[in-house]
């Protein structure tokens, strides 16, 4: 056995001395090549050479490198040098679903399908950095480009992030993780500059891209459009000198958001590396040479001409930007992509299957019988509505779209099935065309008539991607439902109580008929297979597991950000301040005790499942011990079903404010009917830690801890109390 162990301990000294010696050699590499660029060559990789692409040095044979939005599947081609399509025909994609949707399955395991599916459609689209995924946390419900995140928790975005990028990486493409950091809202996203506590950055806003960084070990990272303390993003000295590439070691990329440098100097000394989508000050009239007024181009020239900037500054750039290219078009023995194939069909409705979130089941309306002669009535425009198209750079050309309608009618074969539109999000782009004839009138009587003589209503409604609504560029206006939704909800109870609503939104919604309709499942936006997906959830084919990324307020002053001023949301123009603090999502409500329409980590299953045999390893641990949490999960129900065992933590005698409780480990168990398993959730005692901003550290305080173990922030099933020494 010794002479084995010996073996093996030899085998791996060699590995990690090759791993080694392949850094120390791409290293050698990188500093051989920078010695041969001339200073132009290096600073024409610093910036765009056009809307998507940044130059290599053709002279020496380095490689382009191109980048491709976007987080939910690869973006049809983009012209040269406009944001117009650039018209190819053979650059339809796979939808996969919104990352609420992907957080809201509380399943790593899928999220890593989901980055190895779509890096190989990235790949085989030859692209080199995919822009996504974003991880910026969802502080207002009114956030346009929420549905592109993964919800309000921190611990919950980082556990989904990181296998995301394991998955997209694995591919030879960079994935890009962002926006790096405070873009909470687009409301003035531009410029607006974000003011908020140490803590709350540390707690809240940082830690999904430090463990992009440290556990993804993502290759490029793109700053975002919004100030903090006063300082654009792109080249902030504490966010990316300090914390990015000091503190986290980050080794990759800073890419700019497209048209967010504003300044040569600070994007040369605070980390910016490449520069993307400035809008040039028009100083020439051909689009040909305006890529040489770009901040870091001929303005940065003059001031290393000068001697004002040092040279070295750009080769630490250009020697980031040749080790992406080492990782991705420069490394030889990357995979070829794969593009639309079956597999990954298969895999976007698998994790639109396990995101959906079943919020209200009265007197099991769901699952409804498909075998079943009955009449069904939908409603809504969002029953045919493409939303693969709009919504900003994260929209999508693809193969195909299943809508709700066309999903259900496949599946409900015995049913008679009836449609009307019954609202109009007005004659608005993306993939629709209302016919000017059809007023709210009209609309609203036809779904009035098909109602009164459905056995079944199935509302489809929500929000789109049109602007103002889940759309990147502005924020909603209003937390209700638009397009007059709530009065046609309630004129369709008063004909048929049997009614039930289907929410397609990638943001939380007031729900005024709450109480009287029988059913309510939250679907997200979920790409190809989006049809599909429904029926399935509806015909009980799948039982569903999801579980809320975020809190549904009942009312917007409910949300931590809508409780103070103007100047917590959406600023006052210039400034904005994180009034909150670190009570963001469920933080606020627990410790606030104000009580959420549906809570973080709610979702309802068809079958029923108990906790039992709750027990911690030990009572009392120390900082470098793992707290080891045991209990049994059984399904109590007839069918098979999947259920999401969270822990919550809470320090009882904390010496600062701290949240009533913080998730910190979670886990998603199957289980057939009557199975019970045994699972084991895992917390290192360090993660127990508050950031102390007294000694700009994480500090762990002694004393007693409570765990809470539910399915649900709200639905705690057994509480034990630790101590740490
Ligand atoms: C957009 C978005 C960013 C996107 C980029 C390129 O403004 O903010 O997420 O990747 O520009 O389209």
């Amino acid at each position: 056995m010794k002479k084995l162990l010996f073996v093996i301990f030899l085998l791996t000294l060699v590995s990690t001395n090759q791993l080694l010696a392949q850094n120390n050699s791409m290293d050698n590499k990188i500093k051989e090549i920078i010695k041969q660029l001339t200073l132009k060559e290096k600073l024409d990789m610093c910036h765009a050479q056009s809307k998507f692409s940044s130059k290599g040095v053709a002279r020496l044979g380095i490689p382009e490198i191109w980048m491709s939005d976007g987080p939910h599947g690869v973006r049809a081609e983009i012209a040269w040098d406009s944001w117009q399509h650039a018209g190819w025909t053979n650059d339809s994609c796979t939808a996969f679903p919104a990352l609420t949707c992907l957080a809201a399955t509380f399943n790593p395991k899928l999220s890593y399908k989901y980055g190895k599916a779509i890096g190989e459609e990235a790949r085989y689209r030859k692209k080199d950095i995919l822009l996504g995924p974003g991880v910026n946390i969802y502080r207002t419900p009114l956030n346009g480009r929420n549905f592109e995140y993964m919800g309000e928790d921190p611990y919950l975005a980082s556990k989904m992030v990181v296998p995301y990028i394991h998955g997209v990486q694995e591919n030879g493409v960079a994935a890009c993780v962002k926006h790096y950091v405070l873009n909470n809202q687009e409301h003035w996203r531009d410029h607006i500059n974000v003011e908020l506590s140490d803590r709350a950055l540390y707690e809240i806003y940082l830690p999904a891209f430090k463990a992009a960084v440290q556990e993804g070990k993502v290759w490029s990272i793109m700053g975002a459009y919004n100030q903090v303390r006063g300082q654009y993003c792109c080249h902030n000295e504490l966010l990316v000198n300090k914390i990015l590439k000091g503190d986290w070691g980050f080794d990759g990329v800073l890419v700019t958001d497209w048209g967010a440098t504003h300044d040569t100097k600070e994007a040369a000394l605070f980390g910016l590396d490449i520069e993307m989508g400035t809008g040039t000050d028009g100083l020439t009239s051909s689009l040909k040479n305006a890529y040489d007024n770009y901040f870091m181009a001929n303005p940065l020239l003059k001031m290393i001409q000068s001697g004002e900037i040092d040279e070295s500054v750009v080769d630490e750039k250009v020697e980031r930007i040749l080790r992406l290219m080492f990782r991705t078009n420069m490394n030889s023995s990357r995979p070829n992509g794969i593009m639309n194939s079956q597999e990954h069909f298969d895999v976007a409705r698998e994790i639109a299957q396990e995101g959906i979130v079943l919020l209200k089941n009265e007197a099991n309306f769901f699952p409804i019988d498909p075998e079943k002669v009955q009449t069904i009535a939908i409603i809504g425009e969002n029953a045919t509505k493409m939303m693969t198209v709009g919504g900003g750079s994260s929209e999508l050309k693809t193969i195909h779209e299943i809508s709700p309608l066309e999903g259900i009618h496949k599946r409900f074969k015995n049913a008679n099935i009836l449609h009307a539109m019954g609202y109009a999000s007005g004659p608005s782009v993306y993939g629709r065309v209302i016919d000017s004839k059809l007023n709210a009138d009209s609309l609203k009587n036809e779904a009035l008539e098909i109602a009164s003589k459905a056995d079944i209503v199935l509302f489809v409604g929500g929000l789109n991607k049109n602007h103002h609504q889940d759309c990147e560029g502005d924020d909603r206006k209003h937390f209700s439902l638009p397009f007059g939704q709530d009065d046609l909800i309630s004129r369709i109870l008063k004909v048929n109580k049997n009614t039930a609503v289907i929410l397609i939104s990638g943001n939380a919604v007031e729900m005024p008929w709450v109480d009287q309709v029988k059913g309510i499942v939250q679907t997200w936006y979920l790409g190809s297979e989006t049809g599909h997906a429904i029926a399935d959830v509806l015909s009980g084919d799948v039982n569903p597991s999801g579980k809320l990324p975020f809190s549904f307020p009942v009312k917007l002053e409910d949300n931590a950000a809508h409780a103070f001023d103007e100047l917590s949301y959406p600023g006052d123009g210039t400034n904005q301040e994180y009034k909150e603090d670190i009570l963001v999502g469920y933080r606020w409500h627990d410790t606030k005790k104000i009580k959420p329409l549906y809570a973080f980590g709610f979702g309802l299953s068809y079958t029923s499942f108990q906790i039992q045999n709750v027990k911690s390893n030990k009572i009392s641990y120390k900082k470098e011990d793992t707290i080891i949490i045991s209990c049994e999960i059984k399904n109590t129900g007839k069918i098979k079903g999947n259920e999401v065992i969270q822990v919550y933590v809470n320090d009882v005698k904390a010496s600062v404010l701290r949240p009533l409780k913080e998730l910190k480990a979670f886990k998603k168990v199957k289980l057939n009917p009557k199975e019970t398993k045994s699972i084991t959730l895992k917390i290192p005692t360090k993660e127990l830690a508050f950031f102390d901003d007294s000694i700009m550290d994480w500090k762990l305080e002694s004393g007693q801890y409570k765990l809470m173990i539910g399915m649900s922030s709200q639905d705690i099933k057994k509480i034990i109390s630790v101590k740490v020494k």
